[in-house]
């Protein structure tokens, strides 16, 4: 039986559509308008239209958004003191460095800069060693960065029970695979993360019950190498020829196998916008103590 395809956009929207309103009701009861600032280094095509998709949908939900564009060049003491400047703003709530940044700029040092409780994409070395720290959901840092916590409520939007099944990660990026990782471990799965290093990925991949791909090869994951009903969450997103966008899973073949699928584009996408801005809404939130 094919796989039910999972719906990234009208989960996303319905996350929105609850922003939008939690929005309206922060601006009445406190006065406060959830505020996000977005900075992009260079010209990368691909940041720019994902940076002006974020400004899009603060706009929709009535998030406050600057969007800051810097030229490639811009030396790292500029970006540094841009980013303090932020920290200090009180009408900015979230913080996000759009990356990559440019090769002459150090990532590490960059994100070390942005204040811990404006860190909405969740890449300060505090909250990463919080989301190593934390045993359970519960303890989970001030902020998590946004991608995995959309595959994790793609997955849970299917009704499938996280604790004690085989999650395998294919991918270990700081952005996407560590993360996701621990995100399922704090819900209790039994996780393997795998990668470009690792020996028979078909069978490492078959034993999964819930599989996560985010190694940025298209079509990487056969459907040989999927276990009849998993839950297949693809994160790729890789362009090919001039305007196709294809997954790392080989979606039409995947289907036929996995018990629900993602597909790109329309899966974990538009989950990164939705809890970027929930993380944005949570912060002003803190900071008027509701
Ligand atoms: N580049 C790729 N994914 C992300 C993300 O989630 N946040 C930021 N800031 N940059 C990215």
């Amino acid at each position: 039986m094919a796989a039910t395809v999972i719906d990234g956009k009208q989960v996303a929207q319905q996350i929105r559509d609850a922003l939008k309103k939690e929005v309206a009701q922060l601006q009445q009861k406190y006065g406060i308008t959830p505020g996000l600032a977005a900075v992009l280094v260079g010209e990368n095509p691909a940041s720019k239209v994902y940076v002006n998709m974020k400004a899009k949908a603060c706009e929709e939900t009535g998030i406050y958004s600057q969007k800051i564009h810097l030229p490639a060049d811009t030396p790292q003491e500029k970006l540094i003191e841009l980013i303090h400047n932020l920290n200090a703003d009180t009408r900015i709530h979230g913080i996000l460095v759009q990356l990559p940044l440019p090769d002459h700029l150090d990532q590490h040092k960059v994100l070390q800069e942005v204040s811990p409780n404006k860190d909405v994409d969740g890449f300060h070395p505090i909250n990463l060693g919080k989301l190593l720290s934390a045993k359970f959901w519960e303890e989970l840092p001030l902020f998590v960065p946004c991608t995995p916590a959309g595959c994790i409520k793609l997955i849970e939007s299917t009704g499938t029970q996280i604790e004690g099944k085989h999650a395998v990660v294919v991918g270990r990026s700081v952005i996407v695979g560590k993360p996701v990782a621990m995100l399922l471990l704090a819900k209790q799965a039994t996780v393997t993360i795998a990668h470009s290093r690792t020996k028979n990925l078909k069978e490492v991949c078959r034993q999964a019950d819930i599989l996560v791909v985010a190694a940025g090869r298209p079509k990487l994951v056969t459907a040989d190498m999927i276990k009849p009903g998993a839950v297949v969450i693809d994160v790729g997103v890789n362009r090919v020829g001039e305007k196709q966008l294809v997954g790392d899973v080989d979606f039409e073949a995947a289907k036929e196998v996995a018990g629900f699928i993602t597909p790109v584009p329309g899966g974990v996408g538009p989950m990164t916008i939705a809890m970027l801005l929930k993380n944005t809404v949570e912060s002003a939130k803190r900071t008027v103590g509701a």
